[in-house]
């Protein structure tokens, strides 16, 4: 037992990476290659995909909705996991991005279980539920742009059913959510008052995890 939260080292997570990780060789040659991307630190952290697996087999799932699909990383994951029978519907707004993500299905052999929704995130989702999407998906994946976040998440409360996943990457941002700053970026103060509210929302249960960059996760009530 403990009382407090480890802090992780470079060495300590060089040693959970190498000897702890289950790494799909998919997942790690998409890894290997988004290293040289000049934006290769918003990739999903390997240890957080492994826990995105696990909480997708545990439930069952079988549909998967993400916002903010990069490279490829958490939706490769998810259409792994899901196995032959899942969906994937992976919303981002960079063809350039994505298109390494669809190289990488392709690979996999999971690129006719992915739909790529490829304009403004919001619109997406507000595009599935007037296509009558909700209370239709197992988990719902939120990792983009932190302004939108509680849109986001009011837009995944509709389109996930009851007992779902609504999963948030970033909640922590690097420690900035304890440290309030004079002039610090918007997206700071969003997902500072995010943690907040969702600490206090009745609509769901609550915990947030500090892997990777924080990871709140939420079970629709
Ligand atoms: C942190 S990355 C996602 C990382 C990804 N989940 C992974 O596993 O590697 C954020 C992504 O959100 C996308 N994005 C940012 N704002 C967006 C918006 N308003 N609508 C759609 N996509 C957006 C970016 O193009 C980028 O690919």
């Amino acid at each position: 037992m403990s009382r407090s939260t480890l802090a992780v080292s470079a060495l300590l997570e060089d040693y959970l990476r190498q000897n702890t990780l289950r790494e799909p060789a998919p997942l790690r040659e998409l890894r290997e290659e988004t290293a040289s991307h000049r934006l290769a630190k918003m990739q999903l952290a390997p240890e957080q995909g492994a826990l995105l697996a696990l909480l997708l087999r545990l439930i069952g799932a079988r549909r998967y909705l993400e916002v903010g699909t990069f490279t490829g990383y958490s939706s490769l994951t998810a259409a792994l996991a899901m196995g032959e029978n899942g969906r994937v519907v992976a919303c981002d707004a960079s063809a350039e991005f994505t298109a390494v993500a669809r190289e990488h299905w392709q690979r996999a052999g999971v690129a006719e279980r992915v739909e790529l929704r490829l304009q403004d995130a919001l619109r997406s989702l507000d595009e599935l539920l007037a296509e009558g999407a909700a209370s239709t998906f197992d988990c719902m994946f939120i990792d983009a742009d932190k302004p939108a976040y509680p849109d986001y998440y009011e837009r995944g409360l509709q389109l996930v059913r009851q007992g779902g996943l609504i999963i948030l990457d970033n909640m922590l941002l690097g420690g900035r959510v304890a440290e309030p700053a004079p002039g610090e970026p918007a997206g700071v103060r969003v997902v500072r008052a995010l943690n907040l509210s969702l600490r206090d929302d009745e609509r769901v249960e609550c915990c947030l995890l500090p892997v990777g960059d924080g990871l709140t996760i939420l079970v629709k009530r």
